[in-house]
């Protein structure tokens, strides 16, 4: 558990602002709009790749149908269900009630409400994301859902709002290779992680020359996807300390976890 937190009878936004940055701690919560939003510029992420994560249309299908369908081709037959991607993320993170997890890039917050019933009621599961349209899905889920130990907030992944050392994990799950900067993100997760604290991350990987490898670093190219090479996600995450704890890949995707020295 954050020993800066609040005590859990506060709301989540009460217990989430002694984790934020000084200068945006105050920022109000419009309820109108049911997430916290911290995004500095104003501005939502614009890739190809993010585009698509801003319309209405997608973040209604997203959880249903968008992510078990289009993530499952690059996953291959042999890749994990989403069912399996649920509970693989809580393993790799090895969440418990009390602790304090950031799940980067959250979507409509499908793995962030599963992260909340595990580390309810003293705990705290903070979905961040750029896309306005994502977020207000997921206020919409989070209302159904009543889930108590979640808040939703709205910012940019190259910099996060987040005082250092506040997360025991962090999850980053089908979003790392769509950020401008992936290592400045990385740098950023071993930031705000706890020393000891644990990263989940599931994102492209291509290896091997052949026809294959070369159609995925197209697609890459094309939406503006960064194809991590097979060794590369180590490298970066012993460059900032981390141990990593398992790698392992399926189709064009890999799962990783890793832990802050
Ligand atoms: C494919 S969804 C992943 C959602 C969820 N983590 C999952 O695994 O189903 C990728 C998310 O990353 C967000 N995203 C992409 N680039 C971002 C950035 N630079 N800053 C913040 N969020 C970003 C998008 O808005 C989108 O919601």
């Amino acid at each position: 558990m954050s020993p800066t937190a609040a005590k859990s009878s506060a709301t989540p936004v009460e217990r989430l602002r002694p984790l934020i940055q000084p200068r945006l701690r105050k920022q109000p919560l419009n309820p109108e709009v049911g997430y916290l939003d911290l995004s500095e510029d104003r501005k939502e992420p614009v890739t190809t790749s993010t585009i698509a994560m801003q319309l209405p249309l997608v973040s209604a299908i997203y959880e249903r149908w968008w992510r078990p369908g289009l993530v499952r081709i690059a996953k291959g037959v042999n890749g994990p269900s989403m069912s399996g991607e649920y509970a693989e993320a809580q393993q790799m993170l090895k969440l418990k009630r009390g602790d304090y997890v950031l799940d980067l890039a959250c979507g409509p917050g499908n793995f962030t409400r599963r992260f909340a019933r595990t580390v309810a009621p003293d705990g705290l599961a903070v979905g961040y994301d750029g896309s306005r349209s994502m977020l207000e899905r997921g206020v919409r889920e989070l209302n159904a859902d009543e889930t108590p130990a979640m808040v939703l907030v709205r910012g940019e992944a190259t910099q996060l709002p987040f005082e250092d050392e506040t997360f025991d994990s962090v999850c980053c799950f089908a979003a790392l290779h769509m950020f401008p900067e992936p290592e400045a993100t990385l740098a950023e997760i071993a930031r705000v992680l706890k020393p000891g604290g644990r990263v989940a991350l599931f994102t492209t990987t291509v290896s091997g020359g052949g026809p294959p490898a070369l159609a995925a670093h197209a697609f890459g190219v094309v939406s503006q996807m960064r194809m991590f090479r097979e060794d590369e996600m180590r490298e970066l995450l012993e460059g900032l300390g981390f141990a990593v704890d398992s790698q392992r890949s399926a189709g064009v995707t890999q799962l990783v976890a890793a832990v802050r020295a």
